[in-house]
């Protein structure tokens, strides 16, 4: 019998959480031991989740074998991540200096990475060339830098080039990228420029990249991609005589946060975008190119689950309370940054029922905007274990040590273990990069 395929980024919760006593369990965990043993806030990843997340693309695109997908680094990086795209057989996609420096340390092989992202430094260009790295270029002015580059070291560079498709999906405007006048990308009309530019002994362009927006839920913003960049292909070929071998249709698709949010299953995303190319280079009597894909968010947000201890409660004159938390806005910025949504429930009384109560989760963070949930739900209690939903991506990527606090540990969870792969930051690792000028300390 077939395995049923899961695409986690529908469900709010991890795939292993279960309920023993009371207690949220996830990968075998529980959680409230969790969080007494490493502390709060703490960071858990669900391994079960991110393969579950995986083998979904991978089984839509079961019929699409010359594909690859490459994880969007920037949602969740570190190590042992690295070791995770290692061990499930997938390409990343990186966007600075210190993304592709931890994939190489991890050993990702090289030819498997793609460097991406806006006004890439030089010196960001030349590791990329030096390593073999493919390179997908955001501008007329990078392909120069590169081209200098590349020169210079005598190697090739391998590039795609990103173009604004000129779409729209439905999602707040930070994380729009596709649209007229995206900071990403060529102008579509500029491409045949581009490509004359990229006629160089240097230069290697394998093909067109392009990339809507995040948490985007809907197949047609996405179906619509795969045209644009077909008619690009056949532009191309008609100037220059060139069949651009790759299209990379970038990454881009929801999570459930809340119970509101509908997205696409991560299987039908995948199966949707390959059947579209397959359809879209058929009609324009074109060779199938090879396809990338390059998710984030869906693989690894639903795995991640932020433990919080409530602290203090403060009821509210015109009714409800606040329930503060050991953490916040430097842990999850999402809230503050883009109004997202969350969903959470108290881990150590998983039996209490919904409540009416207008809870408000807030951070303890120096700012009004420090709330993670507005009327949670929830009535929690001083001490209480907090877990909040749908937290592994875009928050240990985008945290800060705002207010001078260190960053919390994440913890990966399979079968019963849990081993930390982040280690909580201390006060000493705060001091570790500050220095004192000489004459400051002379009184
Ligand atoms: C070029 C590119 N690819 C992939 C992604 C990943 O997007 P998501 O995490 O929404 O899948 C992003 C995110 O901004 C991106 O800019």
């Amino acid at each position: 019998m077939a395995t049923k395929v899961v695409s986690p980024n529908i469900k709010l919760m991890p795939v292993t959480a279960t309920i023993e006593d009371a207690h949220l369990i996830l990968g075998g965990c529980d959680t409230t031991e969790l969080a007494d043993h490493f502390g709060t806030p703490l960071w858990v990843m669900d391994y079960q989740t991110i393969v579950s997340a995986v083998n979904a693309v991978k089984s839509g695109l079961a019929g699409y074998p010359n594909s690859q997908i490459l994880y969007a680094g920037k949602a969740f990086l570190c190590l042992a991540m690295c070791h995770v795209v290692k061990k499930l057989g997938l390409g990343l996609d990186v966007v600075s200096e210190g993304e592709l420096h931890t994939a190489l340390q991890a050993g990702v092989p090289t030819e498997n990475i793609y460097f991406h992202g806006n006004n890439k430094s030089d010196r960001e260009l030349k590791l990329a060339v030096e390593n073999g790295i493919k390179i997908v270029v955001d501008s007329f002015s990078e392909l120069s830098r590169l081209n200098e580059i590349a020169s210079v070291l005598g190697k090739h560079a391998y590039i795609l080039v990103r173009i604004i498709p000129g779409i729209e999906p439905d999602t707040h405007d930070h994380i729009k990228t596709g649209h007229h006048g995206s900071k990403f990308g060529i102008s579509i009309d500029d491409l045949d420029d581009f490509v004359g530019l990229a006629i160089s002994p240097w230069i290697r362009l394998l093909g067109l990249h392009a990339h809507i927006g995040s948490q985007t839920h809907d197949l047609e913003p996405f179906l619509e991609i795969v045209e644009v960049l077909a008619d690009l292909v056949v532009r191309v070929q008609q100037t220059y005589g060139t069949t651009l071998e790759l299209i990379d249709v970038g990454g881009g698709l929801g999570i459930a946060y809340t119970v509101d949010d509908q997205p696409l299953g991560l299987q039908e995303w995948a199966k949707g975008m390959s059947s579209a190319v397959e359809a879209a280079f058929k009609k324009r009597l074109l060779p199938m190119p090879r396809l990338l894909l390059e998710p984030g968010r869906s693989i690894v947000g639903t795995a991640g689950v932020t433990l919080y201890t409530a602290g203090d409660v403060k009821p509210l004159p015109e009714g409800g309370c606040y329930v503060a938390l050991d953490g916040g806005m430097a842990d999850n910025p999402r809230p503050a940054t883009y109004n997202a949504l969350y969903t959470a429930v108290i881990a150590n009384r998983m039996d209490a029922p919904p409540s009416d109560t207008k809870t408000t989760l807030v951070g303890k963070y120096c700012e009004s905007g420090d709330i993670i949930i507005k009327d949670a739900g929830i009535s929690a209690e001083t001490g209480d274990t907090i877990a909040v939903f749908g937290t592994g991506a875009y928050n240990y990527s985008m945290a800060s040590n705002y207010n001078r606090t260190g960053r919390p540990a994440c913890v990966l969870v399979d079968d019963g273990f849990a081993e930390v792969i982040l280690e909580r930051e201390t006060c000493d690792d705060l001091l570790r990069q500050d220095r004192v000028p000489g004459w400051l300390l002379k009184s």
